[in-house]
């Protein structure tokens, strides 16, 4: 049977995936950011999964304000990088796993989360700038991913205590899945960080620590946290750690080895927030 490994979390600036692209890895401002994510990459170079279920959130790249659906489940063979602007990212193409995709799809809707099925789609820095920091530049990703988009963009976006109930049903349907596959799962976005109005640049430490903190011990206590709170809180933009619930749900009930954690302020507007979460 599948099974999952260890869960990841980070945020996914877009900046990052600029400065990797253009050799700026090296610059005072990024060094130690990169520096951060050492570890995690020496890490899952010994821990590379079979497939990696990454949740993240489109920034109206896929999906434009005309159709904006709240959990959606990336079925293709491929995902082709999204032109945000500047062109695509010069990144290779993300190769799906349409057959456990379609299992997760059948288990989790017969447990009751409407999923959208999307077997087109172009995929942004909300998936490529996470896959970028954990594997670095490369000619292939060496694992199959099954791109999850969640809505934390336009509102009404979910409640934390629904990301984590679906990441529940998520780990129930990659058990069932018939085949000795290694998944992780990835909640990415976040932290702290506002882009726009007068709190524009918002970040709160304080809150990120206790976030990590919880997230760790209590996932289920913090999974009852208010939406709300998390814009107060942790800015406009914040609101995308309710990924993060996803992925925390998907590990077992036992405590998780923590495999390494990281935080770093600034990278462009935002609080940078990294953890790697081993099951025991
Ligand atoms: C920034 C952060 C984001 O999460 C994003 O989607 C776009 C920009 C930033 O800090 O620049
Ligand atoms: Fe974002």
């Amino acid at each position: 049977m599948a099974r999952v490994t260890a869960s990841v979390y980070t945020s996914h600036v877009p900046a990052i995936g600029a400065a990797m692209d253009l050799g700026k890895t090296h610059e005072p401002y990024w060094q130690p950011l990169f520096a951060g994510y050492e570890p995690s990459r020496a890490w899952m170079k010994a821990n590379t999964p079979d497939v990696i279920f990454l949740v993240y959130n489109d920034h109206a790249n896929a999906f434009s304000l005309d159709i904006v659906p709240t959990f959606a489940i990336g079925c293709a063979e491929t995902f082709a990088i999204a032109d945000e602007g500047w062109g695509p990212r010069p990144v290779p193409a993300v190769r799906g796993h349409p057959e456990l995709a379609a299992h997760i799809a059948q288990s989790v809707i017969q447990d009751d989360f409407d999923l959208t099925i999307v077997n087109r789609m172009d995929v942004d820095h909300g998936l490529t700038v996470p896959l970028s920091l954990l594997f670095g530049k490369v000619d292939a990703w060496p694992c199959r991913v099954i791109p999850f988009p969640v809505n934390v963009v336009l509102y009404p976006v979910p409640s934390g205590r629904r990301c984590f109930q679906l990441g529940r049903a998520l780990r129930k349907a990659i058990a069932s899945f018939d085949a000795p596959l290694k998944v992780q799962v990835w909640g990415t976005g976040g932290m702290s960080h506002q882009l726009q109005g007068p709190r524009a640049g918002l970040i709160n430490r304080e809150f990120d620590m206790a976030f990590l903190d919880q997230l760790i011990a209590d996932p289920e206590a913090l999974s009852r946290k208010p939406h709300i709170e998390y814009v107060r809180e942790a800015g406009s933009e914040g609101i995308e750690l309710v990924m993060w619930l996803i992925a925390r749900g998907a590990m077992s009930d036992s405590p998780p080895r923590v495999v390494h954690r990281f935080y770093h302020v600034p990278a462009s507007n935002t609080a940078v927030g990294h953890l790697v979460l081993e099951n025991t």
